[in-house]
């Protein structure tokens, strides 16, 4: 990226370095964002990449950077879960390559007015795209239980049930339309912990995977990758947190067969039985250097993950 960046792309060099990109090679780069993972494949490369993003937002990269690479990149408006789809719509079937930046990006997260945020006040949205619920429509309209349960499992907030009565008591008074709101109910159920992170970052964090189904994106992201990479095709994940890159790593072990074996008293599985889609690359994934964290915190959690796509038949959906 340049230094006018919107976007400090994280761990660009190594996804790069996983993908390998080749002449002629087609490559996917489903979190378009900024598009710094795909100026760093078309750099590296001449090759020709699908950019996808459910932000609008990302067109206006995406125009960038074709004045660059004319013909070479097009980014498709949509969601990274329906990308066999999307490239079946521009007649693509078969890839080379996949990279998956999971997360939000530094446009929407800075962007008051997009409400991911509990730092500057806005509307409480939290959508990447421009479509679906709100997360001021979760919080007014949602039961009690199902917003603890949610914030549970998606914040990992121990509190969440005095969180969800918190939002539920304030709600009954006015609803919600600001991230000030919402962090202000938060901080009233939770107490700060002693390493200084706002006590309204899981229950945002929650609203956000929830709004936008991230969780399920990134699944059904996995196995279209299964599907539309060719043998030797590489797909490379970069994660920001223990939710999502246990998914990844799930899916990979179970796909390369280098998984947990189960107990010897259990009959054998279907997945034992079935010949590995996947060898995993750099076991254990890749962090990012310190020098990277220097120049860009946000690094500090992420995880790559890297697979290598056998000739073996995908997995058919259960
Ligand atoms: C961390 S940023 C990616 C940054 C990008 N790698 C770069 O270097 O500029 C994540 C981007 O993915 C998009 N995104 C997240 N989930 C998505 C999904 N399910 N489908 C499509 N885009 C998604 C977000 O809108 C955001 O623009």
């Amino acid at each position: 990226m340049t230094d006018q960046a919107p976007h400090l792309s994280v761990l660009c060099k190594e996804v790069v370095d996983a993908l390998s990109p080749k002449e002629g090679g087609v490559y996917v780069d489903g979190t378009f964002g900024a598009g710094g993972y795909s100026r760093a494949l078309l750099e590296a490369a001449n090759c020709t990449v699908w950019g996808i993003d459910r932000d609008p937002l990302a067109q206006k990269f995406g125009e960038v950077l074709s004045r660059d690479y004319p013909g070479q990149i097009t980014v498709l408006s949509g969601r990274y879960g329906d990308m066999e789809n999307l490239l079946a719509g521009v007649g693509v079937e078969q890839i080379d390559g996949i990279a998956l930046d999971i997360g939000v990006s530094s446009m929407q997260i800075d962007d008051p007015s997009r409400g991911f945020s509990f730092r500057g006040d806005g509307p409480l949205d939290m959508r990447m795209g421009d479509d679906g619920m709100t997360a001021a429509d979760v919080v007014n309209e949602m039961a009690e239980q199902e917003l603890a349960d949610i914030i549970y499992r998606y914040g990992e907030e121990r509190a969440s049930r005095r969180v969800a009565r918190a939002i539920v008591t304030r709600r009954s008074e006015q609803a919600f339309t600001r991230t000030g709101q919402l962090a202000s109910a938060v901080r009233s159920a939770v107490a700060k912990s002693k390493d200084g992170i706002d006590p309204a970052t899981r229950t945002f964090q929650a609203l956000r995977i929830y709004v936008n189904d991230e969780l399920g994106e990134l699944d059904r992201g996995l196995q279209s990758a299964e599907k539309l990479l060719g043998p030797g095709g590489r797909l490379a994940v970069v994660s920001f947190h223990s939710l999502e890159d246990r998914r990844v790593k799930t899916f990979l072990q179970e796909r390369s067969g280098t998984g947990p074996r189960p107990s010897r008293h259990v009959p054998q599985m279907a997945a034992e039985q079935r010949a590995a889609t996947f060898r995993l690359i750099a076991k254990g994934g890749i962090k990012a250097s310190s020098d990277e964290i220097v120049t860009n915190p946000r690094a500090r959690s992420a995880r790559l993950r890297i697979g290598e796509r056998t000739d073996a038949p995908y997995v058919q959906a259960a």
